[in-house]
């Protein structure tokens, strides 16, 4: 059986409900998966001891969690040796506005650039609108900038904009390409 590390960053959670579908997709193909949270000592305990590892985080102010950059920086040279995939959840992928696609790609980039991470793939997905979870500042802030770019200003409750149905895609297609269901190291 494979195993397989899913790390991930979270500010607000919902990166974490994302790592939580993969993780369980993952094993559903047949692979040993350890989920860990990024901002916890377990990730400084992680050993180079996976066939294949998904690093999933979101985006606040263009940047990804800073317990992800430093999980990925000082793991990089085992991380390139094995499949390695990179999701990046932010708002952004989910305003269809060529330029805010354009600044998630180099928020990505900019994610693999700082760390040295070679994925094989990449993946850019919709986020989540967590009202409930945010401050009274940030709320405020959200909710203005989610009237500019025509998303739910309801701040009441919660809004979701991940496809997971896409998202099950990209999961099928890495375990595809990292042999997952082979059942090999
Ligand atoms: C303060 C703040 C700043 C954000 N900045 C960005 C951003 O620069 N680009 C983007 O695409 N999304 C941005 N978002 C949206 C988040 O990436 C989105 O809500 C995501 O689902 C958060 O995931 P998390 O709950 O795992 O932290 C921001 C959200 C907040 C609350």
């Amino acid at each position: 059986m494979k195993k397989v590390l899913v790390i991930y960053g979270t500010t607000e959670g919902h990166t974490r409900k994302i790592a939580t579908f993969i993780a369980e997709h993952l094993r559903a193909h047949g692979a040993y998966v350890d989920l860990v949270d990024s901002a916890t000592p377990a990730a400084a305990a992680v050993q180079p001891t996976y066939g294949a590892v998904v690093i999933a985080g979101s985006l606040h102010e263009h940047l990804h969690q800073r317990s992800l950059v430093h999980f990925a920086r000082e793991n990089a040279a085992w991380l390139n040796a094995v499949p390695t995939a990179v999701v990046s959840a932010g708002l952004a992928a989910a305003i269809p506005d060529p330029e805010t696609q354009a600044q998630a790609r180099n928020n990505l980039q900019y994610f693999l650039d700082t760390t040295g991470l070679k994925p094989a793939r990449t993946k850019i997905v919709a986020g989540a609108l967590l009202y409930t979870k945010y401050d009274w500042f940030k709320r405020t802030m959200m909710r203005l900038i989610a009237k500019q770019m025509g998303k739910d200003v309801d701040d009441t409750r919660d809004h979701e904009y991940t496809d997971w149905d896409d998202l099950r895609r990209f999961v099928d297609e890495f375990a595809r390409q990292a042999r997952i269901a082979d059942g090999g190291g």
